[in-house]
């Protein structure tokens, strides 16, 4: 094959003029940091999400941060989690003190097992995360019947999943009548929509809103723009420390403008998704990622590939020689290296997530390709696997 001139990146966020006209707009107007276009974004969640409260923050690490310290996950605490997700998530709950107990995925669609997670629920797990990986929904029904047997709550790792649905309702959605669930999403320059850091907490619960809204900015009650805006009054008082992790106004004016786009915009995603799926079909040495067997709305934040033909880093070197750019979503946390010093984890124990962790590959995949960049990208695969495979 003939070898582009351009690299190819796994990702490229798709801003145009009106997001640069948003954050000029959102400079010029004299408030830059959190203030009416942060609570603009937040409206605009409740109303994708359909979730009461929306609580902007500085990423989707932060939002995970002040959700397990808001519902005070601390030492002796357990939080199931599955180990095919980003470390942000064990992380927070290390330095929360608290232990990350992992569950296995399935191999197909690297979603997390539902009675596996069930199965690692004990007198001492005080939360389940469970995470609409790659923008497919987690299987939600199973897991949050395990939480309410055990009364505890379950957050919904969606950081990819904006756009997300399970059985027609929207990740941080309510599910016939049960008690909705917290949801984290993450807007990330990789994501589906960017602020270029930033994040959104959805949670379905009054007084949790307000004490994340605290734990957000230092435990001050009041909004600065509502204190130092006409009328307000700056006097506060803090009854509990927070941290600093509020969004700006200008990356939230970026999000106001993205959040109109992201229904074309994961439209395109799903396309190039399409024409992946149906340009790699039946190609030896790697396994496409496999559908959800449950009605949902794919996103489409990521499109995996499992390489079975040949070793995987050979694989990603090939492509690299050939001007493409990939990702790897994730290392399993089980076996980072102070996850296995730490919790004494390690090879063996979670059979799904070892078999995929050693042959995924991201595929590139935003909005800004050309179709011809996905035919590319699939002669490369093709070449690859037929010359080393
Ligand atoms: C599954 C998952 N959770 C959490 C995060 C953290 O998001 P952020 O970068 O906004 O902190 C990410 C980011 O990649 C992620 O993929």
């Amino acid at each position: 094959m003939k070898i582009r001139d351009d690299f190819l990146p796994l990702s490229r966020p798709a801003l145009g003029e009106e997001e640069a006209a948003a954050v000029v707009a959102s400079l010029r107007s004299g408030w830059i940091t959190s203030g009416p276009r942060v609570a603009e974004l937040e409206e605009a969640f409740r109303g994708l999400t359909g979730a009461p409260h929306a609580v902007a923050v500085a990423s989707a690490t932060a939002g995970l941060h002040i959700v397990l310290t808001a519902l005070g996950i601390g030492p002796g605490d357990e939080v199931v989690t599955p180990s095919m997700t980003f470390a942000s998530t064990v992380n927070q709950v290390a330095l929360r003190g608290a232990t990350p107990v992992f569950a296995d995925c399935d191999y197909g669609t690297l979603q997390v097992l539902p009675s596996d997670l069930a199965s690692r629920i004990s007198p001492g797990t005080k939360a389940v995360i469970p995470v609409h990986f790659a923008g497919a929904p987690a299987d939600l029904d199973p897991i949050r019947a395990a939480a309410d047997r055990s009364g505890i709550p379950v957050i919904e790792d969606a950081a990819h999943a904006v756009g997300t649905s399970y059985k027609g309702v929207p990740a941080g959605g309510a599910h016939r009548g049960m008690p909705g669930n917290i949801a984290v999403f993450s807007f990330h320059p990789i994501k589906n929509i960017t602020t270029a850091e930033g994040g959104m907490v959805t949670c379905h619960d009054d007084a949790l809103a307000a004490r994340l809204r605290l734990l957000r900015f230092h435990g001050i009650e009041r909004d600065a723009w509502k204190r130092y805006g006409k009328g307000g009054t700056p006097h506060y008082d803090i009854r509990e420390p927070g941290y600093k992790y509020n969004l700006t106004d200008i990356q939230a004016a970026i999000g106001v403008v993205q959040m109109r786009r992201v229904a074309d915009l994961n439209l395109r995603r799903a396309e190039l998704a399409g024409r992946y799926l149906g340009c790699l079909h039946g190609v030896q040495g790697i396994d496409l990622p496999q559908e959800v067997p449950y009605p949902h709305a794919h996103s489409w934040h990521l499109f995996i590939v499992k390489v079975t033909g040949m070793d995987r880093d050979l694989f990603i070197g090939e492509l690299a020689a050939r001007n493409v750019g990939v990702g790897l979503h994730f290392p399993p946390c089980h076996l980072l290296s102070y996850v296995m010093g730490r919790y004494g984890t390690g090879y063996g124990n979670l059979p799904e997530t070892e078999r995929a962790g050693g042959r995924i590959v991201s595929l590139p995949l935003f909005p800004g390709m050309a179709d011809e960049d996905v035919e590319y990208v699939c002669e490369a695969v093709r070449e690859i696997l037929a010359e080393r495979g």
